[in-house]
């Protein structure tokens, strides 16, 4: 179904969604960000030719002006980072999809806030879901492998993506790239509450029907065995074999069911997006994936749940409960 879009960010991931919109059949009717972005046409950010629509600042009042059926959020990750933007586009009437990571199963990290969000988008009649890269590749692929064995005993991933030394959020990491892997101390966290990994594993224990008892979280350098080069907003930097080359994260959840998730999340310079997902049960299963440019998977599967936003119940979703992303060749 075609749908009028907002798009509410101005970076990496709006500016690979804004030219695809049109391939499935949707119309682009507002960009809206803040900083330097704003006043530029869209098209131009993303380094094509001007579509006429310039970023805009004022998110309520660009919501108000040009009434989108949905919005398409890649700001931040958490709910509280994303929260007052999402009151705007809730209560405006707009269905939302987020690429927050946090919002994949939002009552594992934030309660609260997702009761209230829950509360809002059911009073105004509007779904507000999560997608991106993780949608298919670290929720609905993993879930679908767990229905070919008849024992489960541990769902385990190793994850790859290139570093984005350009977002925002990075930059703390970016700084270390090329330094010794003892400048990235790892850090040990026995209540992990968010991220991506931890997300995606909590909408996958929910999908399996399991109760999360506990959970565990490393986090240290990610380094490479051959020397790489990253291209930074200020230039290139040289990333001597074994130095820092990203972030690696492993996640462990625990279950009362005795069933073991484990995520090990890589973001690494030179890395393609891969994901490769180990059953242990009866039978084993082994399945590797790759879709090489992991940030064009998270514009186009966000934009192929517009029609799962259009379709689904008004209420907050965590990703586990909405249908897996199927191609479809009309729109
Ligand atoms: N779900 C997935 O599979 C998936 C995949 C990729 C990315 N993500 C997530 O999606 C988000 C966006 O990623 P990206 O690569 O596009 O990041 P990015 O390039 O840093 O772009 C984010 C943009 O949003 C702006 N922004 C941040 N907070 C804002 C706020 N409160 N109001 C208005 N604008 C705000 C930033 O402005 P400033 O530059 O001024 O901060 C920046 O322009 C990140 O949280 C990332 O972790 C999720």
């Amino acid at each position: 179904m075609s749908a009028r879009v907002a798009l509410v960010g101005a970076g990496q991931v709006t500016r690979l969604v804004a030219p695809r919109l049109r391939d499935r059949g949707h119309e682009l009717v507002a960009v809206i960000g803040r900083g330097a972005a704003v006043g530029r046409d869209v098209g131009e950010l993303a380094g094509l030719n001007p579509v006429g629509i310039a970023v805009r600042g004022d998110l309520a009042g660009a919501l108000a002006e040009t009434r989108p059926d949905v919005v398409l959020m890649s700001t931040a990750s958490t709910l509280a980072a994303t929260e007052s933007a999402l009151v705007a586009c809730i209560t405006a009437g707009a269905h939302v999809i987020s690429a927050g990571e946090e919002l994949l199963a939002p009552w594992a990290s934030d309660p609260a806030r997702a009761e209230s969000i829950d509360a809002l988008a059911r009073a105004h009649g509007v779904s507000v879901l999560a997608s991106g890269h993780v949608d298919a590749l670290w929720v609905h692929l993993p879930l679908a492998l767990t229905g070919i064995v008849t024992r489960l005993d541990r769902l385990e991933g190793t994850c790859t993506r290139p570093f984005a030394a350009a977002r925002s959020s990075n930059a703390g990491v970016a700084a270390l790239l090329g330094r010794p892997a003892a400048d990235y101390p790892v850090e040990h966290d026995d209540a992990p509450g968010s991220g991506a990994a931890f997300s995606s594993l909590q909408a996958i224990a929910r999908g399996l029907g399991l109760t999360v008892t506990g959970a565990r979280a490393t986090l240290g350098p990610a380094v490479r065995e051959g020397d790489a080069v990253a291209l930074l907003p200020h230039g290139e930097r040289a990333i001597p074999a074994g130095t820092i080359a990203g972030s690696a994260r492993t996640v462990e959840l625990e279950t009362a069911e005795g069933i073991a998730l484990v995520l090990h999340d890589l973001a690494r310079i030179g890395d393609h997006s891969t994901e490769h997902w180990r059953v242990t049960g009866t039978p084993d299963v082994e399945l590797r994936a790759s879709a090489t440019q992991g940030l064009v998977s998270t514009a186009t599967q966000m934009i192929a749940r517009i029609d799962t936003a259009l379709a689904a119940s008004p209420g907050l979703h965590t990703l586990s409960d909405l249908p897996p992303l199927r191609f479809s060749p009309a729109g």
